[in-house]
């Protein structure tokens, strides 16, 4: 598939949207300030599957979260502004993952992949 563009400007602080890439649902969140300062002060180590927020975001742009929202359970699509902390939460197991797509808990395994995305201005990104 090829890669698509997506306009940031119209997504205000605390919404999130969902596009399709290579037909798989994408969660792009515009978190807030809160949510970013929560999410990097967990400490990784705690974490079912280890990882900063910062590795999965861009440097400068960090009030940016773009996960694939496939549950990495069985594959059900999270619900986004939902659950315990603050970030998407599975209806079809009560899987919760955090405002960085991170799983909190379980039963899924792993966190939300982040696919391969890149600014290509301060509000567009290119996803693929
Ligand atoms: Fe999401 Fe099972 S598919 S918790």
């Amino acid at each position: 598939g090829a890669p698509i563009e997506v306009d940031l400007a119209p997504v205000a602080e605390g919404q999130d949207i969902k596009v399709f890439w290579r037909g798989k649902p994408i969660y792009i969140s515009h978190r807030t300030k809160k949510q970013v300062d929560e999410v990097r002060a967990v400490p990784v180590s705690s974490l079912p599957d280890p990882a900063s927020d910062q590795s999965r975001t861009k440097d400068g742009h960090e009030q940016w979260l773009v996960v694939i929202g496939i549950c990495t359970h069985l594959g059900c699509i999270p619900i986004a502004h939902e659950g315990n902390y603050d970030g998407f939460f599975c209806p079809c197991h009560g899987s919760q993952y955090d405002a960085s797509g991170r799983v909190r808990q379980g039963p899924a395994p792993l966190n939300l992949p982040v696919p391969p995305y890149q600014f290509v201005s301060d509000t567009k990104i290119q996803i693929g």
